[in-house]
């Protein structure tokens, strides 16, 4: 099993704070069977730039890491970065970096909208070469609300990338039933912890693959026999995506009346 996206390099994002966290974070990596992990350090200029504007140290930082975990995990090099109008010349001029420096790229929109240029960047993105992931699509509001984007997005080529947490309820209801009908649709295509601490959103991620070989067999499978090639930038082949025909359907938390002892309680 593969993870493509954690936070596990230390002391560059809102991630792992130091060596000490990373050790323990990968230790339960270790523990979820995974035998490849993404490191995908935010990327988001004005916020997140310290893992490309620092790169000796993150591959300092990454050589300490391998060597404490060598021949146990195979630790890849990439970023998680934010979308933008700049990113394709950043990529291109080297600036910016895929899954093992390949052009397999992990790419994020803000979790509250669309950006209207999006499609146009994956189209030239696409046409360059490139593989883009989109990660966690399940989170963002804009999709939630009008699926077919998603649809829009595929047809250019863009695959997408699951939360683990976003299956244990970690973002709430409404994600969690939208990440279990993507699965259903074949809508997604790897998954990663977003891992950002040793607990709490931490590097759980076994359940997510149990949750999608109960749900969709052949889309596990699918999922098993990519996720190497995604983390080596290789090209893959994924399942024909279905109709989305109902919107998704949010049951309502029920609220507990409250009764005289509540009121005498406060
Ligand atoms: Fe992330």
């Amino acid at each position: 099993m593969v993870d493509l996206h954690s936070h596990v390099l230390f002391g560059v994002d809102d991630g792992s704070e130091n060596m000490e966290m990373s050790v323990k974070m990968i230790e339960q990596s270790l523990g979820e069977g995974i035998t490849m992990l993404a490191l995908t350090p935010h990327h988001m200029p004005g916020l997140y730039s310290d893992a490309m504007d620092r790169k000796e140290a993150y591959e300092e930082k990454l050589a300490l890491l391998r060597k404490r975990f060598e021949g146990r995990i195979e630790l890849v090099p990439s970023l998680e970065i934010m979308i933008s109008e700049e990113m394709m010349d950043d990529l291109l001029e080297g600036k910016l970096m895929g899954y093992s420096g390949t052009r397999t790229v992990l790419v994020e929109f803000n979790l509250m909208d669309y950006p209207q240029y999006a499609e146009n960047i994956f189209y030239n993105l696409k046409k360059n070469g490139y593989q883009v992931i989109l990660a966690h699509p399940e989170r963002n509001r804009a999709l939630v609300e009008d699926p077919e984007k998603m649809y829009h997005l595929h047809d250019l080529g863009v695959l997408f990338q699951l939360n683990a947490g976003s299956l244990l309820g970690q973002f709430g209801k409404k994600t969690e039933t939208f990440a279990r009908e993507l699965i259903l649709k074949n809508l997604i295509h790897g998954i990663g912890s977003d891992g950002h601490k040793d607990r709490g959103r931490d590097m759980r991620i076994r359940h997510a693959y149990e949750t999608v070989k109960e749900l969709n067999e052949a889309l596990y499978e699918n999922i098993m026999e990519n996720g190497p090639k995604l983390l080596k930038g290789e090209p893959v082949s994924v399942l024909p995506y279905k109709p989305w025909t109902e919107p998704v359907k949010v049951k309502k938390r029920k609220r507990k009346k409250k009764g005289l002892l509540d009121f005498l309680k406060r």
